[in-house]
């Protein structure tokens, strides 16, 4: 099985990129992990444990890699390496807009890069609020091409019981994006409503 690159930059959600890494490793997908050093800032603000806790505790399965932001010489540094695709989970503004341009000069970006070249699955979770008109015109480039942009928005319609249910949801919708599963769990399926009225 080809491995999945999980990107990690500094936008907020770390709780994202640790389920997301969770999940892969349950499913046991070869995973790669790059973070960025900003990104190890915002976990820090975010999760109970530092970014070093987790990191320890994934390189215990043996479908683990990591490899540091500067570390060019890694295999996910060359389109002749194979992979599944990528995730960039969360994304920060500055991701977006140095992959929009074709700036490649971290391990990151050169990974997601490496995607879009060779075409292959490259998945996004930007995360930013309000966007201005470069956020939207770089993340509008990297659509074109073929990126899936997956804002981290709550599905108000299933009417989540908190921020867990949020996650569980969304990292199932990169799972799906990925073609590691073929739908969601069915308690995050709408279902519709069969009371259908005019509202009042
Ligand atoms: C606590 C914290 C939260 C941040 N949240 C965001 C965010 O949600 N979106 C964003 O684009 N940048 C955010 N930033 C700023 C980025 O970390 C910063 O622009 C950085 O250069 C991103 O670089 P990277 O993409 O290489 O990680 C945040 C920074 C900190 C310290």
């Amino acid at each position: 099985m080809k491995p999945v690159v999980v990107g990690i930059s500094g936008a907020s959600g770390s709780i994202l990129a640790r389920q997301t890494v969770d999940a892969l490793l349950e499913r046991e997908v070869p995973t790669v992990v790059v973070c960025s050093n900003d990104a190890k800032l915002v976990w820090q603000e975010e999760m109970d444990e530092p970014f070093g806790h987790y990191l320890s505790a994934w390189r215990e399965d043996p479908n683990f890699t990591d490899y540091g932001i500067h570390e060019m010489s890694a295999p996910i540094a060359s389109g002749t390496h194979p992979t599944a695709g990528m995730v960039i989970v969360p994304c920060s503004m500055t991701s977006v807009a140095s992959l929009a341009n074709g700036i490649a000069n971290n391990l990151l970006l050169r990974a997601a890069d490496v995607c879009l070249k060779e075409r292959r699955n490259l998945v996004m979770v930007p995360r930013e609020t309000p966007l201005h008109a470069i956020h939207l015109e770089n993340l509008t480039r990297l659509a074109r091409m073929g990126v899936v942009i997956m804002p981290p928005e709550p599905p108000f319609y299933l009417r989540p019981q908190g921020i867990d249910d949020v996650v569980s949801f969304f990292v199932g919708r990169i799972l799906v994006a990925l073609g590691l599963e073929d739908t969601l769990p069915e308690k995050y399926r709408y279902q519709g409503r069969t009371d259908r009225g005019t509202p009042h």
